[in-house]
C-alpha cells in the first residue's frame, strides 16, 4: 500500500504537480494534532518569536542551544517524543496554539493535560484536567526556579531521561529570553521554507559551537527532525525529497563522526551550512506549489 502510494506521487511530481494522493491525512505531522475552524491558516502561518538576543556570545549560544531543544522531540520521553511532539507542538514559536488538539490529552482545542498518563507515568494524577496552553510570551511573574520546573517537565512530565546539564540550562535560558517586550507587531507571519531551513541551520551552528559532543549530537537530531519538517511539506515532490533527504543523511555522517570522536568532525557542519544555501535555493523553486503554499494545502485538504 504505501509502496503504491509512493510510486503513485512519483509519477505525479514529474506530472509537475506537488499532489497528493490521501487529502484526509496530509502528510504534515503537525496537522495530526490541530483542530479548529481554519486549518490551513493554522499551517501555512504560526505567531512570531519574541526573543530578546543578548549581545555576550556564551549567553546567546545557550540560548541557541534552548531554542533548537524546544523544537525538536529527542527532548521528550515516551509516547509524546513517539508521536513526534515537542515544546514546540504546544507552545509554536514559544507561544501558544489554540488549535492543539491531542485525543486523550485535550479537551477543547488549546488546552492539553500535562499530568496525564499519556505523557507520564512519574506525574500522572488519574484525573482528565486539560489547562489551557499559556503564551510564554504573556506577560508574567519570573520563575525563581526554571530549571527545577523544567526539569520537572522534561524528566518527569514526559518521562525523559536527563539530557546534559547545558540542554537543561539552554531550555531555561530560552525560555527566559522569551519577552512580551520585544514580540513583533504582527499577529502571525507565514510558515516558509527559509524560516524551516534557519531553523535547522542555527541548531547545526549551536552543534558547530558547541564543547560537549554530546550536546552537539543532541543539537544535530533536532537539526535533522527541523529537516524532516521541511521534508513533510513536499510532499509529492520526489527530486525535492531526494535533495533534502541526502541532506539529512550528510548530518547523520558528522553526527556518527562526532560520537567516534573524530578529529575534525565538526568541519562537516561548516559544509553543511555552505550546501545548505544551495539547497535552499533549489527547493524554493518549487516552494508554491508545496505544502508551505496556502492555496497547495486548501487544494489537498478538499480532494475528496
Ligand atoms: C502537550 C502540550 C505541551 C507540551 C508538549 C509542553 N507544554 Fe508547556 N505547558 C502546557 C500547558 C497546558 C501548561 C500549563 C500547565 C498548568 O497550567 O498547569 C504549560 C506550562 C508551561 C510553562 C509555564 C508557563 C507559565 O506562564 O507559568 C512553561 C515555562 C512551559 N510550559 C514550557 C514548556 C517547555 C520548555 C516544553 C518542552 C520541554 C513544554 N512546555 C512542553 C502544555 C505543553
Amino acid at each position: 500500500m504505501a509502496g503504491r502510494r509512493r510510486a503513485l506521487l512519483g509519477g505525479l511530481a514529474f506530472a509537475g504537480l506537488a499532489s497528493l494522493a490521501f487529502a484526509a491525512e496530509l502528510p504534515i505531522r503537525a496537522a495530526r494534532w490541530i483542530k479548529g475552524a481554519d486549518p490551513v491558516a493554522t499551517l501555512t502561518t504560526a505567531p512570531p518569536e519574541c526573543l530578546r538576543q543578548p549581545l555576550d556570545g556564551k549567553a546567546r549560544q545557550s540560548i541557541e542551544i534552548g531554542r533548537a531543544v524546544f523544537r525538536s522531540p529527542t527532548l521528550l520521553g515516551g509516547q509524546a517524543a513517539r508521536a513526534g511532539v515537542s515544546c514546540e507542538s504546544c507552545h509554536r514559536s514559544g507561544r501558544g496554539n489554540p488549535a492543539f488538539s491531542f485525543p486523550g490529552l485535550s479537551g477543547e482545542p488549546g488546552t492539553a493535560d500535562v499530568t496525564s498518563a499519556l505523557f507520564s507515568s512519574f506525574r500522572d494524577d488519574g484525573v482528565f484536567n486539560p489547562k489551557p496552553i499559556p503564551d510564554l510570551a504573556a506577560p508574567k511573574e519570573a520563575r525563581a526556579d526554571m530549571e527545577g520546573f523544567l526539569h520537572g517537565l522534561v524528566v518527569e512530565e514526559f518521562n525523559g531521561v536527563p539530557p546534559p546539564p547545558e540542554v537543561m540550562q539552554g531550555l531555561a535560558d530560552y525560555v527566559r529570553a522569551i519577552d512580551p517586550k520585544v514580540c513583533p507587531p504582527v499577529t502571525s507571519r507565514p510558515v516558509t521554507l527559509r524560516r524551516g531551513l534557519e531553523d535547522a541551520r542555527r541548531a547545526v551552528d549551536a552543534a558547530r559551537a558547541a564543547q560537549n559532543s554530546q550536546v552537539a549530537v543532541i543539537l544535530i537530531q533536532a537539526a535533522r527532525s527541523m529537516l524532516g519538517e521541511v521534508d513533510e511539506r513536499y510532499a509529492g515532490n520526489d527530486p525535492a525529497r531526494a535533495l533534502i533527504r541526502q541532506s539529512s543523511r550528510d548530518l547523520a555522517i558528522v553526527e556518527s563522526e562526532i560520537r567516534a570522536g573524530r578529529p575534525g568532525a565538526k568541519d562537516g557542519l561548516v559544509l553543511w551550512l555552505a550546501r545548505s544555501a544551495t539547497l535552499e535555493t533549489t527547493l524554493a523553486r518549487t516552494e508554491n506549489r508545496s505544502l508551505y503554499d496556502p492555496a497547495t494545502v486548501q487544494a489537498a485538504l478538499d480532494r475528496p
